[in-house]
């Protein structure tokens, strides 16, 4: 381990949460069926995870989005593929790795709202406290942390840090 680097949360305690929002949305959608959609790349082990704990069969699909260049937001957000199938009608759940400024998923959810899902909602692994009033953007979030640059369980810094099987972040 990067001996800057402090644990956030451990591999057990994210466990922990992915169950209990497993259970949660299981819990919400019942019966209805489910599509649920990561943002590439930092959702992937989030994503694998969560649908795991989602004890009901779902549809798995993928979209890639970037903003940030060399660990900072660029203030742009691109769409650098999109969803390949329709989703008119269905019900979507839209798996981040982390809110931050919010603008991604300001941008993703006005997209997919244009394709008319039957419904649209946000799992976030992470809230990112900046001081700025974010927090409607998500309907499930894992955990709310502190305003910390924060690597591991698929988020990357400069590319790396994805595969940490635990967040962790560098004190400043
Ligand atoms: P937003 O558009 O500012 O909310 O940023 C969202 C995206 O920026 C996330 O999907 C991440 O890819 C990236 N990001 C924001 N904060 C962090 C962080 O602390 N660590 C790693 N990536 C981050
Ligand atoms: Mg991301």
């Amino acid at each position: 381990m990067d001996s800057k680097l402090q644990v956030l949360y451990s591999a057990q305690q994210i466990e922990q949460r992915v169950t209990e929002l497993g259970k949660q949305i299981d819990a919400d959608y019942k019966d209805e069926p489910l599509v649920v959609v990561g943002v590439l790349k930092g959702s992937f082990l989030f994503m694998a995870d969560l649908v795991r704990a989602i004890k009901k069969d779902v549809r798995c699909d993928f979209l890639r989005v970037s903003s940030y260049e060399n660990d900072k937001s660029s203030g742009v957000v691109r769409m650098d593929f999109d969803l390949t199938q329709s989703i008119e009608g269905d019900n979507l759940l839209l798996i981040e790795d982390i809110v931050d400024t919010g603008r991604t998923l300001a941008f993703l959810k006005e997209h997919l709202h244009g394709k008319k899902p039957k419904s649209l909602k946000v799992c976030s692994l992470l809230y990112k406290d900046i001081g700025i009033d974010n927090r409607h953007l998500a309907d499930y979030v894992g955990f709310e942390i502190p305003n910390h640059f924060v690597v591991g369980y698929g988020l990357d810094s400069e590319g790396l840090y994805r595969s940490l099987p635990y967040i962790g972040y560098f004190p400043r």
